[in-house]
């Protein structure tokens, strides 16, 4: 209140504000302040009343419970009325709720504790859903209501029928003829996840939090989409009943559970506030690990004649508590967005926040993740933001309040140029192939352009090449490679490997021994395996797990760095943009140099060796053609040409009778391979990526299956010199022909090895190795009697 306000002002601006909110929240669903916020406001009007009763209304928000009932769904009387609960905030406000209880049955009282005489209670959860109230009559489900205003709700029968732990008829016996089960709606946080999932998916947009996502899903005037939400219910009440029921609050939910009602697997009794507390605290430690939200636990006076001497207070009865955790929403001010550079130069917007208390912890930034995040929320600098804290993870802004946006506030621009090098900034591409066609879209990345030029990703990319899953250098921390990089001692990885001595003695912190144990520990890591290798590297987008596969498959850097995208899609995992990524990180004349010097200055790659036998049987020229997305080819039309032709040449070379050949390959499909092909581009793509498939070892599985029965079927040949009679691809061509594997090198495991003049090393090895070895004629003869 400021000072020139009456508290008449007050009260009525605090009023209409509330007013606001409880329309937005009870009857659009689509709360505008965080909980804390709500009850701030609310807590704020109840003490001004209380200070000037004569300001007290009827038609105040204190003197009734929540929004009007939404007028598309029947009405639905409360004949008891479905009341709220009051809350405590502090250990103290517990302590005054039961001595409260205690003096209004005249219990003897005792000390802060209330040891005098201790009140049994009931502790539950408090689960963030939807109240509702279930009639039952004879046993059968007969109607379903919401809250409303706590006199008249929403008639949601069809809705509830479908959440699936509601009993529509109850089970057992003895239940009372009729019978109104209240209890809470909830979404648990498992569907929570997987629905919002569902709704980005969509292009819809997703909820804000579980409580919404249930009211949301509880709301709909057409059942069929309240069925498809993990909705659940747990019963914690009864409103009317006319028969016996248990006298004690645990004995009546215990009841319900035995006639079919799920109630908390958490409901324990306690005795005495001390109890109560103790409650409190272990719940609030279990609470991330259990699977639904909830904000606090509700503490009932358990015996029944008890809770019926105490009666209500206005909305809220007199033995009945909710004992709220701190909240884990809050709102504050965005007072900037910066913008951080991470190891693969993308640009993070940062959000800085007027400092906030959420969760018992000061927040003063929130990730804001990428510019995508930053338009869905429509965020801009000076906005009131919703900001939530929960476990350990970033705080996250979840919304905007958009009625307090200031008149100044200002959009979000990604800056033009990096904030810590002055390089560009460009937005990432994201490469889609469909029909065909490779298309390029933008992505949601800003990248800064500069590399290791920008002293924010080198030192992101040292921290990254030394760390201990990668080259493992110990005692090279983040503060020495910062000093490293200011120094200018450390331009790239490379460089780590040619610091002297005296360099690092004249580093802050370093004496003689602790500098020559660094550079010991710089020495034994030259010898990584590839996987750890290829995972320093920081190539974008390539974890250890890829780095590992991409070293079993491979087998070799220079095959990696070789490898063409259409060739590493081969690999698991490995999708078309990953595969851009690494063959552009190896394509890039920098990186190159980096690599070679890192070689020059003693990196020894260990565990190089051939090709994955299993990555080499992985690939079907099918598959192949399939990947090519050529337009009216599916993959069973592939895998048909595949088995006709056998190789990718004889297709690409394919007249229009030949195609025609194929079985069920239709005019539009074949007009569209030739017309395909028709393109020299496409047609030298394809090739360059048969020829380092095969180049790699791979062959494809319709030739394997080609060459069983032939009578060179499981021989490698290898071919060396030259020969006069023939070329050297017509004597490659003759000898597949013939079911053979031709391979560029020898070893042990080749078959006969054709020696023309001027065969060099690899005759010395097949002489070495005592291999059979033919030459030009002897070849001939074999080539004539295979062919015959
Ligand atoms: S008892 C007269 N028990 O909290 C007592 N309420 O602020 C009526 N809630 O409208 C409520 N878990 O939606 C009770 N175990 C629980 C609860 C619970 C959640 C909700 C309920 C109610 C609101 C009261």
């Amino acid at each position: 209140m400021t000072s020139a306000q009456t508290a008449a002002e007050r009260i009525a601006e605090l009023r209409s504000e509330i007013d606001a909110h409880n329309y937005r929240y009870y009857v659009l669903d689509e709360p505008s302040v965080p909980d804390a916020e709500y009850d701030r406001l609310f807590n704020e009007l109840k003490a001004l009343e209380a200070e000037h009763p004569e300001l007290v209304s009827p038609d105040s928000p204190t003197q009734r419970v929540g929004g009007a009932a939404l007028a598309a769904f029947g009405q639905v009387r409360h004949e008891v009325p479905m009341l709220s609960l009051g809350n405590a905030f502090e250990e103290q406000d517990l302590i005054d709720f039961d001595r409260r209880a205690r003096e209004g049955l005249d219990l003897p009282s005792g000390d802060l504790f209330g040891d005098g005489a201790e009140l049994e209670y009931s502790c539950e959860p408090k689960l963030d859903g939807l109240a509702v109230s279930l009639l039952y009559e004879n046993g059968k489900l007969v109607r379903g209501a919401t809250r409303g205003d706590g006199s008249t709700g929403e008639d949601i029968s069809a809705n509830v029928r479908t959440v699936r732990n509601i009993p529509l008829k109850l089970h057992g016996d003895g239940w009372p003829s009729v019978l109104e089960v209240r209890g809470e709606i909830y979404m648990p946080k498992a569907g929570f996840e997987t629905l919002n999932a569902r709704q980005l998916e969509a292009g819809n947009k997703p909820f804000a939090n579980p409580r919404n996502a249930a009211a949301g899903s509880l709301r709909q005037l057409d059942s069929k989409i309240t069925a498809s939400r993990p909705l659940e219910l747990c019963a914690y009440g009864v409103g009317r009943s006319d028969g016996d029921l248990p006298d004690t609050h645990v004995g009546i939910l215990e009841a319900l559970r035995g006639w079919g009602l799920p109630i908390s697997r958490e409901l324990k009794l306690a005795k005495g506030v001390k109890e109560c507390r103790d409650y409190f605290h272990a719940i609030g430690e279990k609470r991330d690990a259990l699977p639904y939200e909830i904000d606090g636990v509700v503490f009932k006076v358990n015996s029944t004649a008890q809770q019926r001497e105490l009666g209500f207070r206005a909305r809220e009865p007199r033995w009945a508590i909710a004992h709220k955790f701190p909240a884990r929403e809050e709102v504050t001010e965005l007072l900037d967005v910066e913008f951080q550079v991470g190891r693969t130069g993308a640009i993070t917007p940062v959000a800085r926040l007027q400092p906030a208390q959420v969760a018992g912890v000061t927040v003063s930034n929130a990730t804001l993740h990428n510019m995508d995040e930053v338009a869905r929320l429509g965020v801009m600098i000076g906005d009131t933001v919703i900001v939530r804290r929960a476990g350990d993870v970033i705080p996250q802004i979840l919304g905007v309040i958009p009625e307090r946006r200031p008149e100044n506030a200002r959009a979000v621009h990604v800056p033009a140029h990096c904030p810590v090098c002055g390089s560009a900034v460009e937005r990432t591409q994201l490469i889609k192939r469909s029909k065909g066609r490779e298309s390029v879209t933008e992505g949601s990345i800003y990248r800064c352009v500069g590399r290791l030029a920008c002293q924010a990703q080198l030192k992101q990319a040292i921290i990254h090449f030394v760390s201990r899953r990668a080259m493992d250098i110990d005692g090279l921390g983040d503060k020495i490679v910062e000093q490293l990089v200011d120094a200018g001692l450390v331009k790239s990885p490379a460089d780590i490997y040619c610091l002297s001595f005296e360099q690092v003695l004249a580093l802050e912190g370093f004496a003689e021994v602790s500098s020559r144990n660094l550079l010991k520990a710089i020495d034994a890591s030259r010898t990584p395996s590839l996987a750890r290798f290829v995972f320093a590297l920081g190539i974008p987008d390539v974890g250890e797990g890829t780095a590992k596969l991409l070293a079993r498959a491979l087998g070799s850097l220079d095959r990696i760095s070789r490898a063409l995208p259409d060739v590493l899609v081969y690999l698991p995992d490995i999708g078309l943009e990953v595969a851009h990524e690494i063959h552009s990180f190896f394509d890039d004349e920098h990186n190159q140099s980096v690599i070679a010097q890192l070689r020059a200055r003693g990196v020894q790659l260990q565990e190089e060796g051939d090709v994955h036998p299993d990555f080499a049987a992985c690939a079907t020229l099918g598959e192949l053609l399939d990947r090519l997305n050529i337009p009216f080819i599916a993959a069973t039309g592939a895998q048909r040409l595949a088995s006709r032709f056998g190789s990718l040449g004889d297709i690409i070379d394919a007249d229009w009778l030949d195609l025609r050949q194929v079985e069920r390959l239709n005019e539009k499909a074949a007009r569209a391979l030739r017309d395909y092909f028709d393109d020299p581009a496409n047609a030298a793509r394809a090739r360059a990526i048969e020829a380092q498939l095969k180049e790699f070892g791979m062959h494809w599985e319709s030739e394997r299956k080609a060459a069983e029965g032939l009578p060179l079927a499981g021989q490698t040949w290898v071919l060396t010199g030259t020969l006069e009679s023939m070329s050297r691809d017509d004597a490659k061509a003759r000898l597949e022909a013939l079911g053979a594997k031709v391979s560029g090198s020898v070893s042990a495991k080749t078959s006969v090895v054709v020696a023309g003049p001027g065969a060099g090393s690899k005759l010395t090895k097949a002489n070495e190795l005592g291999l059979e070895v033919d030459d030009e004629a002897s070849f001939l003869k074999r080539l004539a009697s295979l062919e015959s």
